[in-house]
């Protein structure tokens, strides 16, 4: 599997924390070079230190994935360091929380700004390269897209909005040989659960479910699997696999499992 990842350029939005640091170091580990892209600089110069000192190069680019301009001159320093790009990791996101009679409109159109416009922003400037390359995007999504849980409508309707842009990129690029995979994470360690409805970091915050979690290292490695196999999906860890299985092959069932336990709060 390592083989298909040698030598590749892999631009990954959202690799400051969590699953996007941890797929850096895993593709590094497999002979990539991983152009590395969110907003703290701190943080993606300090990992590409490390990744460095384990060998590997990266590049990284500060870049605000909301903001007009910003991912292009990024997706440009790839081109003049490296080349070109293989593939898109668009990873980049938050989760919005709040029952929906408790959402304001601004903080549906905050979720969207990242989770959605933000991606569409991401694969529209590197989609030239990835067609030159005959390459792989592989957008982020989440089980919620299968499952939507009480209390996360905003996120929700994000990561449905991302299984469709997946859905219909892949039928958009058969032609073209780009393979475009929908990532589904099930609960994964990472930063997520700390980040509060503005997308800002915030230490205080507890993960009531935070000993369900699997290491963001090995969904990064589960992730790379399925990029170098061009699969179209990744259901994320072995309990995810089972909810989306439940969803889809016993919609009902998983209907009347959810609304029994919203029922009990
Ligand atoms: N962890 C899970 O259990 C889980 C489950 C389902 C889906 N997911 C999805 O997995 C993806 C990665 O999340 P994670 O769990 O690894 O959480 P995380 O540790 O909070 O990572 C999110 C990353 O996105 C970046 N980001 C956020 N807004 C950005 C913006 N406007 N521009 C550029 N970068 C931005 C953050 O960096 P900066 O703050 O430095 O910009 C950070 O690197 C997300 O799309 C999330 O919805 C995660």
């Amino acid at each position: 599997m390592g083989g298909h990842m040698r030598g590749k350029v892999v631009l990954i939005t959202g690799a400051s924390s969590g699953i996007g640091a941890a797929l850096a170091r895993e593709v590094v580990q497999r002979g990539a070079r991983p152009v590395l892209v969110a907003r703290r600089s701190e943080r993606l110069e300090e990992l590409s230190r490390e990744l460095e000192n384990a060998g590997g190069k990266s590049l990284p680019v500060t870049c605000d994935i909301r903001k007009e301009g910003e991912i292009e001159r990024a997706v440009g320093a790839a081109r003049e360091v490296f080349g070109g790009i293989d593939v898109v990791v668009a990873n980049a996101g938050f989760g919005v929380l709040g029952r929906v009679e408790a959402l304001t409109l601004d903080d549906v159109q905050r979720q969207f700004e990242t989770n959605v416009l933000g991606m569409m922003r991401t694969i529209q400037a590197t989609l030239g390269d990835v067609r030159q390359s005959r390459g792989c995007l592989a957008l982020v999504g989440s089980m919620s897209a299968y499952m939507p849980l009480p209390g996360f409508a905003a996120y929700n309707m994000s990561k449905a909005a991302v299984k469709a842009l997946a859905d219909t990129l892949r039928l958009e690029l058969l032609r073209d040989g780009v393979a475009v995979l929908h990532v589904v994470p099930g609960l994964v360690h990472s930063e997520l659960p700390k980040v509060d409805n503005h997308g800002v970091f915030d230490e205080s915050r507890v993960d009531p479910v935070v000993r369900l979690r699997v290491p963001a290292q090995e969904a990064a490695r589960e992730i790379v699997d399925a990029i170098a196999a061009r699969r179209d999906e990744a259901v994320i860890t072995r309990h995810g696999r089972v909810l989306a299985a439940m969803a889809r092959y016993a919609p009902g069932l998983t209907g009347a499992a959810l609304g029994m336990a919203a029922k009990r709060g």
